[in-house]
Parts: C-alpha cells; sequence; structure tokens
C-alpha cells in the first residue's frame, strides 16, 4: 500500500507552521533561556544568530530538501539516493524513537503544572521540594504522561492535513500571542527586595540582550559555541528524520527558500520571545542567583517566581504552562509522526493501526522512564563529565551522540557524495532563486562537518574544552 503519496501539506502555510510546531518546544520555552542566562546573555544571542543564519539553515535545507526531493521517509529517503547509505536511515530513525520515550514525560510534567494552577494551586508550585516530589512519586508522573502521549497520538491518528497542519494552524498564532505577553509583561515587573535594593524587568532585559564578556577566555568561547550549537540541532528538530518526513509532504509548488527562512526566523523568534519572558522575570524576583538555576529553572525557578507576582501570577502561571504545553504538543506530534509514517511503510500498515501500535509501545518505554527516578534511579557517570539518571541518558545519546554523528555523515553524504548541486536543484524549482547556495555548499562541505566532529568528541568525552 503506497500511504505516503496521499499525504501532505494544503501548502506553504501549513507545512510552515508545521515544521515550525515541530521545531518550538521545550527547548525554546525552557533550555534557550537558561544556556542564553549561563552563557553571557548577549554574547549567546549573538553567536546564536550567527549559526542559525549559517548551520543551522544547512541542516535543515538539507533535510527538507532530502524529503521533497526523494518524498521519502528517512529510513528510505538515503537508500532511493544511494543503496550504499542505506543504513543512514536506520541510524536517523534511532534518533525520535529515543526522544520520544522522554518527551512525553516532560510533556507530562507539563500537563501537571497546568492542573496545578487551574485548581488554584500555584502557591504549592512554589514550595521547595514541589517537582522533585511529583517526579519521583510513582502513578502521577505516568498518569500524566498518558494523558499528554494520548493527546499526540490522536492528532497523529487523525493525519497530515486533517490532525497535523489543522492543530498547529490554530496552536501557533495562539502561541506567538501568549509569549508576546508575556514577555511584555515581565518587562513591566518591579521589586524591592529584603534589603531594599529595587530590580526591574527593563534592567532584566538588559541582563539578556547585553553581551556579558566577563571571564570570556578562548575556552569559554568555545564551550558556548558548542553550547549554542547542541541547542540548535534539538530546537530545529534537525537530522533525526522529522524534517526529511515533513519535507516529503511538501507539494512541488512551494517555495522552500522563503519557507525555511519562515521556519528558521519563527524558532528563534519565539526562543528570543521565550527569553526575554523568563529572564528579566526571574531576573526581577531572584536576582542574577535565581538565573544560575539551570535546568531546574522551569519547574522549580519559575513558580517561585509567578508565586511572588501576587494574585496576577497565578493566572500567568496558567497561561505559561498552558503555552508550553502546546508548544511541548505539537513537537511530540512530529516525533510520533516520523515514527509512524516510517513505520506505515516499513509494516505496509494504515495510519490509524500505527498510530495506536505506537502509541502503546511508547506509553510502555515512557513509564519505564518515569521510573527512573524513584523504582530504576541510578546515577550514571557519563563520558562527557556529567551524571545522569534514565532520562537524561536517552536525552544524551540522542542528542549529544548520535545528532553530531549523524549530521557529520549527512553532511559528508550530500558534501562529498552527492554533491551540494544535489541539493540546489530541489531549491531551485519553479525557477527561484538558492540565494544562500555558496554559503550552502561551503557550509556542507566544510565547516558542518568540522564543528560536528568538535561537538561529537566532546560529547564522546573524548575532548574536553
Ligand atoms: N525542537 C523541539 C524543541 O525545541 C524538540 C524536538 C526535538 C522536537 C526532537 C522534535 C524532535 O523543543
Amino acid at each position: 500500500m503506497d500511504t505516503k503519496k496521499k499525504s501532505s501539506f494544503s501548502g506553504s502555510i501549513g507545512f510552515v507552521l508545521s515544521a515550525a510546531g515541530s521545531a518550538v518546544g521545550v527547548g525554546n520555552i525552557w533550555r534557550f533561556p537558561y544556556l542564553a542566562a549561563k552563557d553571557g546573555g548577549g554574547l549567546f544571542l549573538i553567536i546564536y544568530l550567527l549559526l542559525v543564519l549559517t548551520f543551522g539553515f544547512t541542516l535543515l535545507t538539507t533535510d527538507v530538501a532530502i524529503g521533497r526531493k526523494t518524498k521519502q521517509n528517512a529510513l528510505k529517503a538515503f537508500g532511493v539516493i544511494n543503496r550504499k547509505w542505506k543504513f543512514l536511515g536506520y541510524l536517523t530513525f534511532l534518533v525520535p524513537a529515543l526522544i520520544m520515550t522522554y518527551y512525553s514525560v516532560i510533556g507530562g510534567w507539563v500537563t501537571k503544572y497546568i492542573v496545578t494552577y487551574l485548581t488554584a494551586r500555584g502557591a504549592d508550585a512554589a514550595r521547595d521540594g514541589y517537582f522533585t516530589a511529583f517526579i519521583t512519586s510513582k502513578v502521577s508522573p505516568i498518569f500524566f504522561m498518558l494523558a499528554f502521549l494520548a493527546a499526540t497520538a490522536f492528532i497523529v491518528y487523525r493525519g497530515v492535513e486533517k490532525g497535523i497542519e489543522k492543530f498547529s494552524k490554530i496552536i501557533m498564532p495562539g502561541l506567538i500571542f501568549m509569549i508576546v505577553g508575556i514577555a511584555l509583561f515581565s518587562l513591566t515587573l518591579k521589586y524591592t527586595d529584603a534589603d531594599g535594593v529595587i530590580r526591574t524587568g527593563l534592567q532584566g532585559l538588559g541582563v539578556y540582550i547585553i553581551p556579558n564578556l566577563d571571564g570570556i577566555t578562548g575556552k569559554r568561547f568555545l564551550e558556548i559555541l558548542l553550547d549554542a550549537m547542541s541547542q540548535l540541532f534539538f530546537s530545529l528538530s534537525v537530522s533525526m528524520g522529522i524534517m526529511i518526513t515533513y519535507g516529503s509532504y511538501v507539494k512541488k509548488d512551494v517555495d522552500l527558500n522563503r519557507s525555511l527562512s519562515q521556519i528558521e526566523f519563527f524558532d528563534t523568534g519565539v526562543a528570543f520571545l521565550a527569553g526575554m519572558m523568563i529572564i528579566p522575570a526571574v531576573f526581577v524576583f531572584s536576582g542574577t542567583e535565581g538565573m544560575a538555576s539551570g535546568p531546574s529553572l522551569m519547574f522549580v525557578s519559575l513558580p517561585k517566581v509567578f508565586d511572588a507576582m501576587g494574585r496576577a501570577g497565578s493566572l500567568i502561571g496558567l497561561v505559561f504552562f498552558i503555552m508550553v504545553a502546546f508548544a511541548a504538543l505539537t513537537s511530540c506530534i512530529s516525533i510520533m509522526e516520523t515514527l509512524v509514517a516510517n513505520c506505515m511503510e516499513l509494516f505496509h500498515t494504515s495510519r490509524q493501526k500505527m498510530s495506536l501500535i505506537i502509541g502503546l509501545i511508547f506509553a510502555g518505554a515512557a513509564a519505564v522512564i518515569c521510573m527512573g527516578y524513584n523504582l530504576l534511579y541510578f546515577e550514571l557517570p557519563l563520558p562527557n563529565g556529567q551524571t545522569a539518571q534514565l532520562l537524561d541518558l536517552m536525552d544524551y545519546i540522542s542528542n549529544s551522540f548520535l545528532m553530531p554523528f549523524i549530521s557529520l555523515l549527512t553532511c559528508i553524504f550530500v558534501g562529498w557524495v552527492i554533491g551540494p548541486s544535489w541539493i540546489d536543484e530541489e531549491m531551485e524549482l519553479n525557477g527561484t532563486v538558492f540565494k544562500r547556495k555558496k554559503m550552502y555548499a561551503f557550509m556542507i562541505r566544510y565547516v558542518t562537518p568540522v564543528m560536528m566532529t568538535v561537538l561529537f568528541l566532546q560529547s564522546a568525552g573524548i575532548f574536553t574544552v
């Protein structure tokens, strides 16, 4: 049964919003702001922006063009182009399978916080130990993960145009609206702390966007560069077959140049606004120490900030977590769609059946990940010097290890085996001009492979900055 030909986005807007839906997720709202706070504010922003326009653009273009040109999912796409490279499709397929196991768990955590704020218990979420007590409990995280996963599976079950595209067209504009609203609100905040120091949202904005060059050595600069690079992968959902799958749903008359620029803009814009929403608020209520909270920022520090805002805080908290849940949902949909679409082809089954099967399999796998915080708890030292429990381990294998490796192979494949002109042809279909053609060729052949090698070696602990 040839199911893939029937699926497609209705047009350019459907594609852009669905792909942006995949790209915009917890990575933008949670990870980007804490990296920016840790890595010198404006300095990180400048580096990130330069990378988006060069390196991010190269990887995104490659994925989408491969998808549209071959009209295949990742699993088959590489093999169709060159039989010797079939293995790369299978390797790529591993990434969404790994990410799916834990992304739905995080989606469940966000859903739990919505319920907490809905039932007007925002003050609870601000209590010390609330988050840890929740994730280490046995039933609740599994319950919320299942709710989140069921919503994801339902939309994938409905199909590309009626499910993914329709949902993204409603959610993505709403998301922008909410994020701009909270970001502007954040700038109006003002707080006098116990020592009588007054801090304002505008000062917080300064902390966010003014480059902080204190203690920036060559080594530190490289560290920031690598942070920005790995963030970019995750954020643009590249090198994991997702954008290949979405690319295969794009009709031939869509101008890829324009659509890809719009996706980059959307993803980077939301990340920037998320920082503008979070960093000034955290700065106002907890000074610079609050900003150093790292990954616990979203579930631990922010609820305290909402609590300190007084009554408006509960509402803002609610809107915030609804927004994160939507962002996470459209991302999780793209991961599941990739798994479903590939397996539909592999096993020649219908979308409906495959959505159910994949939903059930990953419900089981995600439940195991939830247990990583209680029954299956361990602390594993990683080659890159960090320690991990189960969820972190999945994240490490997929993002830090597999993604740079797959990217490296993809760059070698496109840059040196089939040649960048293979991609140019797709970008120039219908007479459109591939404006960044020269840069693309240079990036895919030389710069990106070197960067990927460095990133990979660093993750593997072979090289430390
Ligand atoms: N890009 C998404 C984010 O930034 C995450 C994601 C990762 C989505 C992998 C799909 C696949 O949160």
